[in-house]
């Protein structure tokens, strides 16, 4: 059984690749190195024993993506990661992230729809939800209007998924909104690895920590929370790439009748920013650098999921602590700084 991994050789993709090589499927993989690189796959399969099948090129090429969908027609399911992620970046260049992330997934609807491919796993993302009315969010909370352009693309991209499904039965599809995703694998051979400085709040925090930067600033100390720091659903990388494969086979099994269904994944606690500074402070020994500052424009005040459709219907839940999280986060910022 072949998968499709666009973006397998970042973050959760390069995860998601390893756990899906562990049950048993055969992947392919596409990146065009835009925040990776190519000792990725040389990590995968130190990891797994297996070399994933790859190629490199870009999904907004429809030429080049149209070639690819019919050379890998058995493939039996699509797990789409390739997108620009950088809310900040998202607002100073508007036209290329929509471009990116809105054309990539065009260009692969059609390379589906052309070979009769049936399945598709979206990265999607709880900036959909905007700050929600009602906290935890569920997938039924209403979808706000998007605060950023990357926001935008993920709302723009399930409405995109949703028309294409009803047009051309045949597709279907998961989207999975993701909280905040941290940590890394237990090897430490794969981890994120952002470009430049770090927008994120995990790697902000190893990289201080290992002298790269020389402080963190913690975006804003006056919220209504209960150390006044903002609130995320942080959720090890490991778990949600778990989660992937159970939507694979979730509907390669054909076990739901729906075309198209959605899933929260977090892990249904929220963490303030301190929360995790004090976790890592406790599991790597280090004493962080931070100062509290004024609020990030754009950041929502609190946001944590209600799992409990993803735990009952996909059988899944997150079981990894935050101690977990940040202690693998930490092991991988080592394991990088000794390989440079
Ligand atoms: C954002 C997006 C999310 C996207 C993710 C990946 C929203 C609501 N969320 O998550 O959809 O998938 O980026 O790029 O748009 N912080 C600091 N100091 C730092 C960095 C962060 O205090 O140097 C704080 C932030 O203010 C926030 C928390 O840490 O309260 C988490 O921030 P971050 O890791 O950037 O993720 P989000 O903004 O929640």
């Amino acid at each position: 059984m072949k998968i499709l991994v666009t973006g397998g050789t970042g973050f959760i993709g390069s995860h998601t690749v390893v756990e899906l090589q562990q049950k048993g499927f055969d992947v392919v993989v596409v990146d065009n190195f835009s925040n990776s690189n190519p000792e990725v796959l040389d990590n995968i399969e130190k990891i797994s024993g297996i070399r994933p099948e790859f190629e490199a090129f870009d999904l907004i090429d429809q030429t080049r993506t149209s070639a690819f969908f019919k050379k890998h027609y058995e493939l039996q399911g699509v797990i789409h990661f390739a997108a620009f992620k950088a809310v900040g970046e998202s607002v100073q260049k508007p036209l290329t992230y929509y471009r990116n992330n809105l054309q990539s997934l065009m260009n692969i609807l059609d390379g589906m729809r052309e070979n009769n491919i049936p399945n598709l796993v979206f990265s999607s993302s709880c900036t959909v939800y905007g700050q929600p009315d009602d906290l935890p969010v569920k997938e039924t909370s209403p979808i706000k209007k998007a605060w950023s352009p990357y926001g935008n693309t993920k709302q723009i991209s399930e409405d995109i998924i949703t028309d294409t499904i009803t047009a051309y039965v045949g597709i279907r599809a998961i989207a999975l909104r993701y909280f905040n995703p941290i940590g890394a694998h237990d090897s430490a051979l794969i981890g994120e690895l952002p470009l430049g400085v770090p927008n994120n709040l995990m790697p902000f925090i190893t990289q201080t920590a290992i002298g790269l930067r020389p402080q963190l600033s913690v975006f804003g100390s006056d919220y209504n929370t209960h150390d006044g720091t903002a609130i995320r659903d942080y959720i090890h990388v490991v778990d949600l790439a778990q989660a992937h494969v159970v939507a694979v086979e979730r509907m390669i099994g054909k076990i739901s009748e729906k075309s198209f269904e959605v899933f929260n994944l977090g892990t249904g606690n929220g963490l303030s920013v301190l929360d995790v500074i004090n976790s890592f402070e406790k599991t790597s020994g280090q004493k962080l650098n931070y100062i509290l500052v004024d609020r990030r424009p754009g950041d929502v005040e609190q946001v944590w999921a209600d799992t409990s459709f993803a735990n009952e219907v996909l059988g899944w839940k997150a079981v990894k602590t935050v101690d977990e999280m940040t202690s693998s986060a930490w092991n991988w910022e080592q394991a990088l700084s000794k390989r440079k």
